[in-house]
């Protein structure tokens, strides 16, 4: 296993191009099993998870291969074996993405069943609601669900459960109706840029999908989808956790490719600190823009906030906004409405000196005048990248183990931070 080893504190400064979104980029890489043509997709991000994705697909028999401009082509090619084993579900908790692809092309589905993360119980029963409302028949046999359907058939589907809607159930449903017969409606849909995406190419391919990006979905089921092209959006997470290590360094960092208007949440509570997002130009494609951070060298303030679907604030960047509170001047409340166990950087966070204290889904952060580099872990993606940021801005040194789970969701975060002047280095464990 490797750790990076982060000698702080440091100002960042320079420019950094957003990759493609991995949440995004997931689902559609499922998607190509909804068709026998093949699919070209560009800016998929170079991770851990994506390589993951890929090897699911080669065993339910849809190669892919990247082209020498940088794409991926997806080409089906076998339909022989529609089983989701264990063996990958449990390290890639989205290979429940291909639930509802399978069902929907194949008429049969087995997905081992995912187990709870270290964000959580993770339940998948608002998947299998709304796949069963299209007729699907479920069960659960040794670890595995299985799902089967002559043809799904389109009717209305209600998503909403105790925590909002849910994006990778929105994602399953609504490329399966894809090739229901009659008309799919999705009531309390997720709203997420990630699902708008996937209405795009699911559209590009020939589906009559309307409404994505609001809780309303509507589908018009076709008999079969066709190859196609898309350009994945970039990842808004990606952005946000670079727009934070710019200002917890009251660093000097541009973004390109930066998806500013999926971050209007992100974009107030910036403000709400005392901070200022300079949108610089508009001219790259829609959705996609320049801008820079300004703090005036300031600490930030301090600021309520609470995570919420979209277009709330993103659980996915809770844990890298607590990095900066820390370091706030004033006392600064976090509550988290989607995971309320998500708090795995907490304790890690204290180890470096913040004073962070939790009750249940709420932290309040008490904004220190510096932390200190210590040895720290954490079993999730977002939490890890939470300590990056401590990191640069900590004195001394910050070790921090189990970096795989980064390397799931940033690709090359040690080479890009470095680029921006960081001094962190990729290292064995056994050589720490
Ligand atoms: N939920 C249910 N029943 C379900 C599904 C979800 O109760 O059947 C609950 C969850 O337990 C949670 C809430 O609903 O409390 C929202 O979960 P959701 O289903 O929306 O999460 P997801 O689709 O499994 C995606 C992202 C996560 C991100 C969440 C929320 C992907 C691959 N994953 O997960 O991303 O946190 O949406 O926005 O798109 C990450 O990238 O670090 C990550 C965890």
């Amino acid at each position: 296993m490797q750790a990076f080893i982060i000698n702080g504190p440091m100002r960042l400064a320079g420019t950094i191009r957003i990759s493609g979104s991995k949440n995004a980029a997931l689902p559609i890489l499922a998607a190509a099993l909804l068709t026998d043509e093949p699919i070209t997709l560009h800016d998929v991000p170079p991770l851990r998870d994506i390589t993951n994705m890929r090897a699911l697909l080669t065993e339910l028999g849809c190669e892919s291969a990247t082209q020498p401009d940088g794409s991926l082509t997806l080409t089906p090619s076998s339909t022989s074996n529609s089983h989701a084993r264990y063996d990958i579900v449990r390290t890639m908790r989205a290979s429940v993405c291909v639930l509802g692809p399978l069902l929907a092309r194949r008429g049969e589905a087995r997905v081992a069943m995912p187990g709870g993360c270290a964000i959580g119980t993770r339940p998948i029963d608002l998947h299998l609601q709304g796949l069963t409302a299209l007729g699907a028949e479920i069960s659960l046999e040794g670890g595995d669900v299985v799902a089967r359907a002559q043809r799904l058939k389109g009717t209305t589907v209600f998503l909403g459960g105790p925590f909002g809607s849910t994006v990778l159930g929105t994602a399953n449903v609504m490329s399966a109706a894809t090739l229901a017969e009659g008309v799919t409606v999705i009531e309390s849909a997720a709203c997420e840029p990630e699902i708008v995406d996937l209405a795009a190419v699911l559209n590009a391919m020939g589906a009559h999908i309307r409404g994505a990006g609001t809780p309303r979905i509507t589908i018009e089921g076709v008999s079969s989808l066709h190859g196609a092209e898309h350009r994945i959006l970039p990842d808004r997470i990606q952005a946000g956790t670079y727009m934070l290590a710019s200002a917890i360094t009251a660093g000097d960092v541009r973004l390109d490719n930066c998806p500013l208007d999926s971050l209007l949440a992100v974009e107030d509570r910036f403000q709400a600190a005392g901070f200022t997002i300079n949108r610089l130009d508009d001219t790259q494609p829609a959705g996609r823009c320049s801008i820079t951070i300004h703090t005036g060298g300031e600490r930030a303030g301090p600021i309520r906030l609470t995570t919420q679907p979209f277009p709330g604030y993103p659980t996915d960047l809770q844990a890298q906004m607590m990095a900066l509170l820390t370091l706030a001047r004033g006392n600064s409340v976090v509550t988290e409405k989607i995971f309320p166990e998500r708090f795995l950087h907490v304790p890690e966070l204290g180890r470096m000196g913040a004073q962070v204290f939790r009750q249940g889904p709420t932290v309040v952060i008490s904004g220190v005048d510096r932390l200190v580099g210590a040895p720290v872990m954490a079993s999730d993606l977002r939490a890890s990248a939470s300590l990056v940021l401590a990191g640069l801005a900590a004195e001394g040194k910050t070790t921090i183990s189990r970096i795989y789970h980064l390397d799931r969701g940033y690709d090359r975060m040690d080479e890009r931070l470095r680029a921006l002047g960081a001094s962190i280095q990729r290292v064995e464990e056994d050589d720490l």
